[in-house]
């Protein structure tokens, strides 16, 4: 088995990691969970957190080859449209964003020709069907909670969690978006723990406490010995009493109502409006 390189760039507006997985420079890469910057106060999107991992990509001479998200995230704007302008590779997400479309599309009203298909990304994920880069395979997981159609991804000795666990004293991930769920939330996570001690686990965001920096690496023995939410001894009943009382402490996300518009779309826009502008929604009193 080959393990990968991993570089990590840290989004500080959203608290977002995004990777670049490859096997040694001149090889194809993958990306995973890239950030477009925006700015809710002015509705304006810029590129600085991807520019960052384009030039890392060009510098390397790497090729790329996937887009990955681990799911339609509810806090940034995915920035793999913008990526993959200038670097080519596929968008791909778990093939169950079909039903977070299907939600969504109901919840914003979206125009009739949204499509509920997936087809916006150009391939649909399936637990058990790896997909390759040059000498590297993601075998992708199953990993359902925060949302229906969440998605960890398996190279070499790592995995890309998504937003199901995070480092060991800040827990787990809320569970109290549309389709969420914390009995299944807990079933996804015993999955990332049954792996090998040793193996390397990515988060895809850190909310760090004052006394430490952000971190973004740690292993599936240091979680199963430390996680405050969900340590080895904690039966599935208490960790959903527990993650149903939290979440009903949470607010929503700032960039919530932006993201999720944007990111049921692979990350592109919504259509112009007729005068040539393109608009995001609100809606009131329905979230
Ligand atoms: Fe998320």
């Amino acid at each position: 088995m080959i393990n990968p390189n991993i570089k990590a760039f840290f989004d500080p507006e959203t608290w977002t990691f995004t990777y670049v997985v490859y096997e040694k420079p001149n090889t194809p890469c993958v990306v995973i969970d890239s950030v477009l910057n925006f700015d809710p106060k002015s509705g304006r999107t810029s590129s600085n957190s991807a520019d960052e991992l384009i030039i890392f990509i060009q510098k390397n001479h790497l090729q790329l080859a996937w887009i990955l998200e681990t799911h339609a995230h509810a806090d940034h704007l995915s920035a793999a449209p913008y990526i993959q302008k200038q670097l080519g590779g596929k968008i791909a997400i778990g093939h169950h964003i079909q039903d977070v479309q299907k939600v969504f599309k109901g919840i914003f009203n979206l125009e009739p020709e949204f499509k509920v298909d997936g087809s916006q990304f150009d391939y649909l994920i399936e637990e058990g069907k790896n997909l390759e880069f040059g000498n590297l395979s993601i075998h992708p997981i199953f990993v359902p909670g925060h949302t229906p159609a969440c998605m960890a991804y398996e190279i070499g000795d790592a995995i890309f969690v998504g937003d199901t666990l995070f480092m060991p004293d800040v827990g787990t991930a809320r569970c109290d978006f549309p389709g969420g769920s914390a009995n299944n939330l807990y079933k996804s996570i015993q999955k990332i723990l049954s792996y090998p001690d040793n193996t390397r686990l990515f988060m895809c965001h850190d909310y760090p406490p004052s006394n430490r920096p952000v971190a973004y690496e740690t292993t599936v023995a240091k979680q199963k010995k430390d996680n405050i939410h969900i340590h080895d001894g904690i039966s599935e009943e208490q960790f959903v009493e527990m993650r149903t009382k939290r979440d009903k402490t949470l607010q929503m996300p700032v960039l919530l109502l932006p993201s999720i518009q944007v990111n049921v779309r692979a990350g592109y826009p919504p259509p112009p409006e007729n005068n040539g502008k393109r608009y995001l929604k609100i809606p009131l009193d329905v979230l």
